[in-house]
Order: structure tokens, then C-alpha cells, then sequence
């Protein structure tokens, strides 16, 4: 048997038919940037995470940036974000022309560790960006204390975590603005690029709104200049017809990482992954630990089973932010779990019968010793 880490196509044949009409209806009218479906796909996706306002927009990473910028984010300004992530998270920001801080990781949740972050706000610090790292929520309420505390912005990056909650609320309402990537392999994706930002700001909502679109306020008339970051119009009617399956999703995801759980306990020298009562986990990666990650790995991979690291170097060990002078004693935790994370696979349609064949050849590979 081969399981695949993720099988997009096994998606796309259980929604063929919404899907194909969708795409049909776009050609069909020429529609093809930024028109009503996206419009519509803004308002359901809104309705979705119980927020007044979501904007569409190119990509997640995109996203980001037009969020901080809407915030007043510039050169001379600091910007705190986790070690462990996608690159795009701090991209974003320095894109924006501030500076990126970067804190270690929590043991449990692989998120932004809330106790490194006030040893790093200095006088330039104006945001936070916590990652819904995997699908798991940060710690929003000590990060909403935090900022409180000394008056800086939420941008939450919930590329990952699509219908994530806290204590049985959307993740979007813990934030000033949270950000979306729906590229193809996440919980609710397009088919290419696209992204969206999520906020309860009408002002921030307004600006994006216009910034996303060259600062554009009817045809020919521009506010100021902007950028083109617009969301297609065939994402947005894909994303539109995907979203009324994601809940049923997300409960399959969920389901499969407690089974997972369940059956990985306790073999081997194996984490499971971390669960906690008070949030709802979207599982957009299932992730275990263990010092034999590599040997593991490559065990997984002779019998057909894929597997991935998320991420296997911490952003501030990467050549990129080599001018930040870190090493790994700066970020203890996730230099430490870098080598000993391991992603299973995990997507809503995988089976029973893959899912035990994982579970039995990881036991099999711990009976080795
Ligand atoms: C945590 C995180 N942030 C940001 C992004 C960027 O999203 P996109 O690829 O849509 O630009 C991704 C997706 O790859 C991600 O996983």
C-alpha cells in the first residue's frame, strides 16, 4: 500500500460537480478578477468565522502584508512572530520595511512561547504575529493581555487553521486581523494562489479593501497607490463552493488525529499530538515528535507511506536571517523539536485501513528498536 501525504484529487472527485459548474460559471461570464463570487465568497467566509469583514486577496502571504501595512507597520518598527513557521510569516513583515523579531516556541503547542515575548518589546515593538501553527490556536488571551499591556497590534496567521477555535469562539475574533492562505493543500483551498484577512474593524476593512486594488476607490479613481493583490474570481467561486463542505472536513480531520492519537500512545519514545479540551484543533497538519525522527522517516518512506517536517530549520537559523546573528541557543525549544518533528499524513478522505497501515509500520518500526 502507498498513502500519500496529501490526495487532492480524491477532494476534488467528491465535489466534482460544484466544482466544475463553478469554474464553468466564471468562464461562461468572463468573470475572472475580483467580481461578485468573490464578493460572495468575502461575505460567507465572514459569516463562517462570526467577523464582520473578510477581504479577499492574491495569497496568504499577501495577506499579511496588507494587514501590518494597515496597521501603519513601517520601516523603523519591530515586529515579533514565532521561530517556527512558514518563511511567509516573516516575510510579510519585512516586506513592510520593519524589522523581524523572532521568540522561541511552547514545548506543548509548537506556537509563539507567550512568556519569551515581553523580554522582546522594545520601543519600537508595534505587532505581534502569532502563527495558528498546524491548525492549533496561539495563546490568544495572554497575547491580548500582552498587548494590551503595551499597546501593540494582533495580526494572527491562521494560514494553517482554518476554523480554529478558543473555548468554542472563532479564532478571528482574538485578533485585530487574522490572515488566510487558501493555496491548494490547506484545510480550505483554491485551486492556485489566494488569501484573506478577517477583522471586526471597519476602518482596516475599508483600507485593505482599497489598498488590495491600487488604492482604488471607483474605476480610474485612486485614493493612493496601492498594489495589485486582488483575490481571481475563479478561486473566489472555488473557495465559495468548497466552503460549505469544510465543518464536515475539519470533523474528519479532527476524527483521524484522534485516532491517531489513540494508537500512537505510548510506543517508542513517540509524542502524540498535543490536545487541550478548551480549543478546537483544525488539524491542519498532524504532527508527532520523537528522537528517531529521521531514521523513522526513512523507515515510512521504503514502505510507501509520505511523510513531511514543518519546518525542519527555524526561520532565524535560516540563511535569510543569517543578519540576525541567532543560533540555536537563542530558541532552545524549536532547535530542539526541528530535529524531531514529523508530519503524518493527514487530509480528510485518507482511510482507515492507510491510517492503520501508518500506525502498524511506525509500531513495527519501534519493535526493531
Ligand atoms: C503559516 C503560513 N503562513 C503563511 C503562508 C503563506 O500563504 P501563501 O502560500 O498563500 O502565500 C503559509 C502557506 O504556505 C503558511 O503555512
Amino acid at each position: 500500500m502507498k498513502v500519500p501525504f496529501v490526495d487532492l484529487k480524491r477532494q476534488y472527485e467528491t465535489i466534482k460537480r460544484e466544482i466544475d459548474h463553478a469554474i464553468a460559471d466564471c468562464i461562461e461570464h468572463s468573470a475572472f478578477v475580483q467580481g461578485k463570487r468573490v464578493q460572495q465568497f468575502e461575505k460567507a467566509f465572514a459569516n463562517y468565522l462570526q467577523v464582520n469583514y473578510v477581504i479577499g486577496c492574491a495569497n496568504g502571504t499577501d495577506a499579511i502584508f496588507l494587514s501590518l501595512k494597515a496597521l501603519g507597520i513601517r520601516q523603523g518598527d519591530e515586529v515579533i512572530t514565532s521561530a517556527n513557521t512558514f518563511i511567509a510569516t516573516s516575510e510579510a513583515i519585512s516586506m513592510t520595511g520593519a524589522k523581524v523579531v523572532f521568540v522561541d516556541v511552547d514545548q506543548n503547542t509548537n506556537n509563539l512561547n507567550v512568556n519569551t515575548v515581553e523580554a522582546k518589546i522594545t520601543e519600537h515593538t508595534k505587532a505581534i504575529v502569532p502563527v495558528h501553527l498546524y491548525g492549533y490556536p496561539a495563546d490568544m488571551l495572554e497575547l491580548q493581555i500582552i498587548a494590551q499591556k503595551y499597546h501593540l497590534r494582533i495580526v494572527a496567521d491562521a494560514a494553517q487553521a482554518h476554523g480554529s477555535e478558543i473555548n468554542g469562539e472563532s479564532i478571528a475574533k482574538f485578533a485585530d486581523i487574522t490572515t488566510y492562505s487558501f493555496f491548494p493543500g490547506k484545510n480550505l483551498g483554491a485551486f492556485g494562489d489566494a488569501g484573506a484577512v478577517a477583522t471586526n474593524d471597519r476602518h482596516i476593512a475599508d483600507y485593505i479593501d482599497k489598498l488590495r486594488n491600487h488604492g482604488r476607490t471607483e474605476k480610474y479613481v485612486h485614493d493612493f497607490e496601492g498594489v495589485n493583490m486582488r483575490m481571481d474570481e475563479m478561486q473566489g467561486a472555488i473557495l465559495l463552493a468548497k466552503l460549505s463542505f469544510l465543518n464536515e472536513w475539519t470533523a474528519q480531520r479532527r476524527s483521524h488525529a484522534a485516532y491517531y492519537n489513540e494508537n500512537l500512545k505510548g510506543i517508542g519514545d513517540v509524542i502524540i499530538s498535543y490536545d487541550d479540551p478548551n480549543v478546537t484543533a483544525v488539524y491542519h497538519l498532524y504532527v508527532i515528535e520523537t528522537s528517531q525522527r529521521d531514521a523513522l522517516q526513512r523507515h515510512l518512506s521504503e514502505n510507501g507511506i509520505a511523510t513531511g517536517i514543518h519546518y525542519p530549520i527555524p526561520l532565524p537559523l535560516q540563511p535569510a536571517y543569517a543578519y540576525l546573528k541567532m543560533s540555536s541557543t537563542d530558541i532552545p525549544v524549536s532547535s530542539h523539536k526541528a530535529k524531531q518533528i514529523l508530519s503524518l499524513p493527514m487530509f480528510p478522505e485518507i482511510t482507515k485501513d492507510e491510517q492503520d497501515f501508518v500506525i502498524e509500520n511506525i509500531k513495527q518500526f519501534f519493535r526493531k528498536g
